[in-house]
């Protein structure tokens, strides 16, 4: 099984990007540790890009690979229609994505309180620090997929 681990804007700054919000975790960090986590014969490709029209396309290759994935859109969450449709294709070829996030966007700015993606996610786990990325991957391989 491969899982990709996508992630959006300014996400590269893990750790040192408002450390009181999002803790001190680079995303390199949070990534050795999932692959820690999984058995042997799991993948987890793990990628950062500020690019809306690149995140998109990872979502479709993820549509062409049958791969599941674990999103953090982080801006992109709160107005992203195209990355949504891209998450659509997922839905209906029934891959499943797991969107996650770092905090709890609902304790926090009102812009931060929709989420375009979710209403086409499979789940959403949000809240957890670096803990939300281990916990969609558990549930992955839980739900066997
Ligand atoms: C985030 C929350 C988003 O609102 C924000 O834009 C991010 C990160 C999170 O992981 O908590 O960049 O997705």
């Amino acid at each position: 099984t491969t899982i990709l681990v996508l992630n959006g804007p300014n996400l590269a700054r893990l750790g040192s990007r408002e450390p009181e919000v999002y803790g001190s975790d680079s995303l390199a960090d949070i990534g050795a540790r999932l692959v820690a986590s999984v058995p042997d014969d799991v993948a987890i490709e793990l990628r950062q890009t500020d690019d809306e029209g690149e995140l998109i396309g990872w979502l479709h290759e993820a549509v062409d690979r049958r791969a599941p994935v674990v999103l953090n859109p982080a801006a992109f969450t709160h107005y992203s229609y195209g990355l949504r449709d891209a998450a659509a294709m997922l839905k209906h070829a029934g891959i499943p994505l797991i969107e996650v996030h770092l905090t709890n966007p609902h304790t926090r700015e009102a812009f931060r309180h929709t989420s375009v993606i979710s209403g086409v996610a499979t789940g959403v786990i949000a809240g957890f620090g670096a803990d939300s990325y281990r916990l969609a991957v558990d549930w992955l391989l839980r739900a066997g997929t």
